[in-house]
């Protein structure tokens, strides 16, 4: 069993041998939020305590189990909103003793990875990679809250080549979105309005840092709002709250086609640079930016290697992602967590 509450998904899913998806329930606040532009975590977290018990029987439902079956409970520990967290926590900890079941402490970020290995369901709505990733493997990991580009030689023996020194690349979107007055989350609301405009109107710069394999996204999106405050005859003294009212469509549309192009490109010329460095057998990309078609049409266009997707349902966040990953934690002997102490980690990183 698998639960996940770190940002605004309460999620609980029950996968077998890490890797055969038997149930996958997600309530989402995200309407809740979207009238703020962005997550509030108060309301995040009280909608995960409203919801989180059911969406965990339905999971033992639809999965046609119940909790003598269940072997383990995985949990999102960390990064995430604290509210959040606090409720898939304290709720775990709380079955984990009174099913008597062990408990695995999971790193949100290392489970979106390991969306990737889920490759068999009895579920029909499901699109899945017919074998699970090899190793070496290469994880370009992009979300909401990250972006890393990690080289795993096996389960728990990773390095960390490089990652965002500001914003995460879903933050970004976000950002770019709310400057063009469209609805949240930023990523699918860009990538609909980005096929009406030209990808090559808008010049932005691509940041230069010392690694080649880290990001960062504060900038252009500072590049976008400068540019948009430009195509309406302003400075920047104008906030940026006006600035949807006075772009017209054709505009907006441009903004969005080139803040995606450069954004992406960014993303792959790491990666590109990368797969040639380490030669992987496997290259994997995980997190809620991972279910862009425009990310998958780039990359297939500039990756030679076989690039491995979850389903797009896998890539945002899951409770399947956490089991996933808890099950190969009990299968490589980590260690378990005590269910009478274990903390929430807002801040943990790879
Ligand atoms: O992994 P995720 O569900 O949550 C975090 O762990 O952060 O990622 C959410 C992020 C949001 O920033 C959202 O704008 C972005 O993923 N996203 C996308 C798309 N779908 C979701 N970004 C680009 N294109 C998409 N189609
Ligand atoms: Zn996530």
């Amino acid at each position: 069993m698998g639960i996940e509450t770190s940002c605004d998904e309460t999620s609980a899913a029950v996968v077998e041998d890490g890797v055969n998806l038997l149930s996958n329930e997600v309530s989402s606040s995200v309407d809740l939020h979207a009238a703020y532009g962005g997550v509030v975590p108060e309301i995040a977290a009280r909608s995960h305590l409203e919801v989180i018990t059911p969406v965990i029987e339905k999971a033992l439902k639809a999965a046609k189990t119940d909790w003598n079956d269940i072997d383990a409970i995985a949990v999102t520990q960390g990064p995430g909103l604290g509210g959040s967290l606090l409720i898939g926590v304290l709720t775990a900890r709380m079955l984990a003793i009174a099913k008597n079941k062990p408990l695995y402490a999971v790193n949100h970020v290392e489970a979106h990875v390991y969306a990737n290995f889920i490759t068999e369901s009895p579920l029909k709505n499901y699109k899945l990679p017919p074998a699970p990733p090899q190793f070496p493997l290469l994880a370009l990991i992009v979300s909401g809250g990250h972006s890393q580009i990690a080289y795993f030689t096996d389960h728990f023996n990773y390095k960390l080549l490089g990652q965002t020194t500001d914003d995460a690349v879903g933050e970004a979107y976000d950002k770019v979105a709310k400057i063009l007055g469209l609805p949240y989350p930023g990523g699918p609301s860009i990538e609909k309005l980005a096929p009406l405009g030209d990808p090559k109107a808008i010049k932005l710069p691509k940041a230069r840092l010392q690694s080649a394999y880290d990001f960062s996204f504060s900038g252009p999106k500072t590049a976008v709002l400068r540019a948009s405050q430009r195509l309406v005859g302003k400075d920047f003294t104008l906030p940026s709250t006006e600035l949807p009212g006075l772009l017209n469509e054709s505009q907006k549309a441009d903004i969005a086609a080139s803040f995606q192009f450069t954004t992406i490109d960014t993303l792959l010329d790491a990666l590109e640079h990368a797969v040639h460095e380490y030669q992987p057998k496997s290259v994997v990309i995980a997190g809620g930016v991972a279910a862009s078609s425009a990310l998958r049409d780039q990359i297939s266009k500039r990756i030679s290697s076989d690039v491995q997707y979850a389903d797009m349902k896998l890539c945002t966040d899951n409770g399947a992602m956490i089991a996933s990953l808890g099950y190969f934690m009990s299968k490589h002997n980590q260690h378990t967590a005590d269910p009478y102490s274990l903390d929430i980690a807002p801040n943990l990183s790879m």
